[in-house]
């Protein structure tokens, strides 16, 4: 009977051969499917991670989304800059009736970290990432901060990017935003007509490989611009197809082209400064940005503008 059976199933084995290849194939399978398991997961972390901030701030964009957002990039040893900020412009929490906040952008740096985390803990106002915190890294910096509006801030009306060496007008910004249509604005100092620099000691050289042609699109200074909610997410999207550019102001700019839109002036006078601007009430009180501004700087003027509150300026109704 046994050798009955043995012999039945070996001409069976020899007559349909394909169950040699069959059980092993099927074994295969069964091993692989385990083991996609893991692979997907996998896949799902190192996606999440890539997307993980390593601080954020505490908003409250989920119950009452600001008006206006202010990301100001910021370098890991500026604490100077920033407690300047935090005690001045950043300071605004509502501007003709707007509720406005200011959060830093910051990358990664491990000498730096621990005091930053104490920093962030304090504060609650650091948005940061895992990337070197580097010059030439900015325009990772900033998308980081299109991409923190995108996911936690979605509902904000405006967002400017701006540095931490800057006086800005909280105030006079949010008075004119409020004067402009809310959707499809870019704004800030307009620069047109400028091209690559190919001078090898400039801070802004930029090699052909780099960028081949002559002419860059319309941007804005760097020092300051300022978007609509609807601009920042349309310039996060296609940023995924625009070649990265290490000039972040000019990378803003060429997606802003991809996109087919100009960046227009806030005001027929100008109001974005991108360079230094002597102190007087009366100037401050009538534009957005000014540049170089030292913390000590800042302070000062910032002083000035509070005790004159109540003055008047020429020109004013
Ligand atoms: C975040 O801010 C809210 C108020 O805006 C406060 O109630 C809450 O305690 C804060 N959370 C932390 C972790 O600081
Ligand atoms: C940052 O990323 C590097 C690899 O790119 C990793 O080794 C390091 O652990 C990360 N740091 C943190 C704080 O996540
Ligand atoms: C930018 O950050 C990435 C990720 O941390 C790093 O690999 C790269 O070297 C940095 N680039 C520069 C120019 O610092
Ligand atoms: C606002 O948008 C409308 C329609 O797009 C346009 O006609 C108008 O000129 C815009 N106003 C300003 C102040 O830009
Ligand atoms: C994002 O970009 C893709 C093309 O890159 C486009 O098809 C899509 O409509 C864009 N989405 C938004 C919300 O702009």
């Amino acid at each position: 009977m046994k050798k009955f059976l043995a012999s039945s199933c070996f001409k069976l084995l020899q007559k349909h051969k394909f169950i040699l290849f069959l059980v092993p194939s099927l074994l295969t399978l069964i091993i692989l499917g385990y083991l996609s398991q893991y692979t997907v997961d996998y896949l799902h972390v190192a996606k999440l991670s890539d997307h993980s901030f390593l601080m954020l701030p505490n908003s409250s964009c989920q119950t009452r989304p600001p008006f206006l957002v202010l990301l100001v990039t910021s370098a890991q040893d500026q604490l100077v800059a920033r407690s300047a900020i935090r005690q001045t412009w950043g300071r605004v929490r509502t501007a003709h009736g707007q509720r406005v906040v200011t959060y830093f952008l910051l990358g990664y740096s491990r000498e730096h970290q621990e005091q930053l985390q104490k920093e962030s803990s304090l504060h609650k106002d650091i948005i940061q990432k895992n990337f070197t915190d580097t010059y030439y890294n900015l325009t990772l910096k900033v998308l980081m901060g299109l991409e923190w509006v995108n996911r936690f801030c979605p509902s904000v009306s405006f967002v400017m990017k701006t540095d931490s060496d800057m006086f800005v007008n909280v105030d006079y910004l949010t008075k004119l935003l409020l004067r402009m249509n809310h959707t499809n604005i870019f704004t800030g100092f307009v620069m047109r007509n400028l091209g690559p620099i190919r001078d090898k000691s400039s801070k802004w050289y930029v090699s052909e490989q780099e960028y081949p042609q002559n002419g860059y699109p319309p941007f804005c200074s760097g020092t300051g611009y300022v978007m609509s909610a609807d601009v920042a997410n349309r310039v996060l999207n296609i940023s995924r197809i625009v070649p990265h550019f290490k000039l972040e102001d000019v990378y803003i700019g060429l997606c802003l082209a991809e996109l087919k839109i100009d960046p227009v002036e806030i005001h027929s006078e100008r109001k974005f400064f991108n360079g230094k601007v002597t102190f007087s009430v009366c100037e401050f009180r009538k534009l957005i940005t000014v540049h170089q501004v030292n913390p000590s700087e800042l302070l000062i003027y910032w002083k000035s503008l509070a005790d004159t509150a109540d003055e008047h300026c020429p020109g004013d109704v």
